[in-house]
């Protein structure tokens, strides 16, 4: 439903302000890059989880801009205070938007996180399709609309991403917003078989078509978004063979494209390249004392198949006893959405299994899990990255799976081996060089896991240098770049600011 009052009063803001000649580009997303937290009665801020984050940060660092989102916390915050100093250390402006307690119960915890995630995962078993999940998906989705329409100009370039938001266009639409409007997927889109099961299909997929440009991570998920329109949507029209096609809906023309998102690689790799990165990498490989370390880093989630992992892990041991003794799994995981009982209960089952397989074949000197439950700033990252012979990333489905690009654009040495899940969007740019499995398929994993300990340099050289070349020529600069051209929007913020280096704070992407 319209909210007249508020309305009213956002485009009256909207008329009041000067007109600026070039648009910005504004970013609205769920969550802010930075989230507060009150630490012995200071706001504290540290860098936001996850890939969305990760990738946006340093384009709007390149292009100055301003980013709408919530700040992470439900308590009551001083808005100018905290944020505008983080503003000041990145060099955009950031604009909070407050959830209050239920709303984050209900609509991140509940229509985001126990419907839209699993669902667009493809596990639609873990699903909690509460309706009253869907009212307070709506009232959150129109509150971003109506602090976008008070905070933006006619000429500002509005990008909103990511799942928890799809109903912010139409409710701009409805507010008589005219500014080019795009949407980014950053997790899959699932194919209709799955997506139908979801009760309120048909307004989503609307608010969707409310967009100018609806961009997704891979050439599949952009075609299980048409399918489904084609299926739901009366009087469709679709070019189905262009990268960036154009749907024709009565009324409505809206642009619909595949866009792999990246990282930005010069960065990465420079980071890790530093010698003190080198050196603590070099003692973390030494005290393992294993020949071979194997990485997984992820957010805590059920997507990212780590018991699945962990039991490939211990298959490995057992039916390649050469292993023993030599071979160690560091298993890095990020605390994330604790407030679900879902994830506290795979937190558990990633803990026993952890157990299970240190206590079965541990041996004098060595251990074959060890397990880091924490946030770990940058460096420590990087030096993982840098430690680890191979990377197993082996999500049961992911959008992308940035931590892939990462370990390539750290491996400065040109010797790591990647396992990757071919249920990662990532997989469809990395499929020849990186070693594929099936994340379900323990038996394959663990004879991946064999083959990329036993890999000759060459092989493991030439691999690694093609992924590394790829994800260079592709960083996310290019990614943003080609985003907005296929939006006509070549021209947002003319105006760049001065790159600013990253800072330490904050991992990479999860
Ligand atoms: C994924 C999602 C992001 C999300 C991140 C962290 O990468 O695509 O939108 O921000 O996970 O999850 P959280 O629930 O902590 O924001």
């Amino acid at each position: 439903m319209r909210d007249p009052v508020s309305t009213g009063k956002a485009l009256g803001e909207r008329r009041q302000r000067k007109r600026r000649s070039a648009g910005r580009l504004v970013i609205v997303s769920n969550r802010l890059p930075v989230s507060l937290k009150k630490d012995a009665g200071e706001w504290q801020f540290q860098t936001s989880p996850g890939g969305l984050v990760t990738a946006l940060a340093p384009v709007l660092r390149d292009k100055g801009g301003l980013w709408i989102g919530w700040p992470g916390t439900t308590k009551a915050v001083d808005p100018i205070e905290p944020l505008a100093v983080a503003s000041k250390d990145i060099g955009y402006e950031l604009k909070p938007i407050p959830l209050t307690d239920r709303e984050f119960n209900q609509y991140y915890c509940g229509f985001s996180n126990e419907i839209l995630w699993p669902l667009f995962h493809d596990l639609q078993s873990r699903c909690n399709f509460d309706p009253a999940y869907w009212k307070a998906y709506q009232v959150v989705n129109r509150r971003f609309a109506q602090v976008l329409a008070s905070s933006t100009d006619r000429n500002d370039y509005i990008w909103v991403h990511d799942y928890h938001l799809q109903l912010v266009a139409k409710e701009l639409r409805r507010m008589q917003v005219k500014n080019k409007l795009a949407f980014f997927l950053h997790i899959p889109f699932p194919s209709p078989d799955i997506y139908f099961k979801l009760p309120w299909r048909l307004q989503l997929l609307e608010g969707l078509l409310a967009y100018d440009l609806v961009g997704f991570q891979t050439w599949r998920d952009r075609n299980n978004f048409i399918h489904c329109v084609e299926t739901l949507v009366r009087g469709v029209h679709v070019d189905h063979r262009v990268r960036v096609t154009t749907i024709k809906i009565p009324g409505r023309e809206i642009k619909v494209g595949s866009f792999p998102i990246s990282i930005d690689f010069k960065e990465y790799a420079r980071q890790a390249a530093d010698p003190e990165v080198t050196k603590e990498a070099k003692r973390v490989h030494h005290a393992m004392r294993s020949s071979h370390i194997i990485l997984g880093v992820d957010r805590l989630d059920y997507s990212k198949g780590i018991p699945e992992r962990l039991q490939a892990f211990k298959h490995a041991l057992e039916h390649y006893p050469g292993l023993r003794g030599k071979v160690s799994l560091v298993e890095v995981v990020s605390p994330s959405r604790e407030d679900i009982p879902e994830y506290g209960r795979l937190k558990a089952e990633i803990e026993r299994l952890v157990g299970e397989i240190n206590g079965r074949f541990t041996q004098p000197g060595w251990i074959p899990v060890h397990y880091v439950y924490r946030n770990l700033e940058r460096h420590e990252l990087l030096v993982y990255y840098r430690a680890a012979d191979v990377a197993l990333i082996t999500p049961l489905k992911d959008g992308m799976n940035l931590i892939a690009k990462e370990y390539c654009a750290a491996n400065v040495d040109d010797n790591g081996v990647l396992i990757l899940s071919e249920f990662a969007g990532a997989a469809s740019q990395m499929r020849r060089e990186a070693l594929l499995v099936n994340p379900y398929d323990v038996e394959s994993v663990a004879s991946a896991i064999h083959r990329a300990c036993t890999m000759g340099e060459a092989e493991r050289r030439s691999r690694m240098k093609r992924l590394r070349r790829s994800i260079a020529r592709r960083d996310v600069f290019r990614w943003v770049d080609s985003f907005l051209s296929a939006a006509d929007a070549q021209d947002v913020a003319l105006v760049k600011s001065p790159r600013k280096p990253v800072g330490k704070r904050g991992a990479g992407t999860l």
